[in-house]
């Protein structure tokens, strides 16, 4: 297996929101690329906004000029599942669905040469179930990148039951190598950071949804009051209303407490196709229809 400095070649499969923002770290740092997505569409997109991205930081003076074509060049865009058997490490960064990750992790299992980790960047499903859908449970490991990942510091990583102390080293190292800090959690619903965030979204669709506060003054609310960045219906719209719901429901069912329950606002949200800030509208408008903050 390789070790971190080894890894050369990467695999990210999902090129949305997440799986842009790693194939663009995965590629400033050195490695080969191959980027996947079921939506040709998803591949053009993520391969423009990594370009204007890097583009960016070297008008900025963050890389050289040089630099910066070396990485974009580094990002070959396939097709198929088979174009990643070299690939040393996979980054899974497909939709929030334990049946539709696991049924990649076993094609994954099949096709990539055997010392290949297998790592999912998913929110909350656990990553004990999606490597016992593999031959290779002690090359299964959580890799959970933050929104959007080139600009986040933090790397969550989560070991499955079965996850090697080897596969833990290299995955960490990997990651300091991307520049990140790396916290450690064990495989419970949520891990660490979801856990604790996920309880104050939905806090904050239900202060809406009950009428306590315009969306402007809960968020501003949270912003001002308790020094976030950004409010949580805001942030809600940032990280994807599919998202939180999905995992909102993974809390619900794994921890079995009411108290995760996902307000109906928010499922309505997501059931109306209002998933935030990716399609232009969640809880506000991102500038293509109008938003209103009545269920
Ligand atoms: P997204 O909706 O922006 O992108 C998902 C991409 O996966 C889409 O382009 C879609 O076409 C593709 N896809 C879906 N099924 C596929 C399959 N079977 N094979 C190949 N491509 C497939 O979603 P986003 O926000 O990038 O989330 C992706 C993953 O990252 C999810 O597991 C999510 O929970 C996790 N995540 C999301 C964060 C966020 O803030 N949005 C933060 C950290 C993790």
């Amino acid at each position: 297996m390789a070790t971190a400095s080894e890894i050369a070649a990467v695999g990210v499969i999902g090129a949305g929101q997440m799986g842009s923002g790693i194939a663009q770290l995965a590629a400033a740092a050195g490695c080969a690329v191959l980027l996947l997505d079921a939506d040709p569409a998803a591949l053009s997109r993520a391969v423009a906004s990594i370009s204007s991205s890097l583009r960016r930081l070297a008008a900025k003076g963050h890389l050289s000029q040089a630099a910066c074509e070396d990485s974009i060049g580094r990002i070959r865009c396939v097709s198929a599942v088979q174009d990643l058997r070299d690939a040393d490490l996979v980054i899974e960064a497909i939709v929030e669905n334990e049946d539709v990750k696991k049924r990649l992790f076993v094609e994954l299992d099949k096709i990539t040469k055997p010392s290949t980790i297998l790592a999912s960047n998913t929110s909350s499903i656990s990553i004990t179930r999606l490597a016992s859908a593999t031959k290779r449970p002690a090359q299964v490991i959580g890799m959970h990148f933050f929104n959007p990942p080139p600009i986040m510091k933090l790397i969550e990583i989560i070991r499955g039951a079965d996850t090697s102390d080897e596969v833990f080293a290299t995955v960490k190292s990997f990651s300091e190598r991307l520049g990140k800090t790396v916290i450690c959690s064990h495989d419970y619903p949520g891990f660490i950071v979801n856990r604790v965030l996920m309880p104050m979204i939905n806090e904050a669709f239900w202060a809406l949804y009950t009428g306590v506060a315009t969306k402007e003054d809960i968020d501003t609310g949270m912003k001002l009051g308790t020094n976030h960045p950004m409010g949580p219906l805001q942030l809600a719209d940032f990280i994807g209303l599919d998202v939180c719901l999905s995992v909102l429901r993974v809390l619900h069912n794994g921890l079995g407490d009411n108290k995760y329950s996902p307000c109906p606002l928010l499922v309505q949200y997501v059931d109306a196709g209002r998933l935030g800030k990716k399609r232009g509208l969640g809880v506000y408008s991102y500038g293509q229809k109008s938003s209103s903050s009545k269920p």
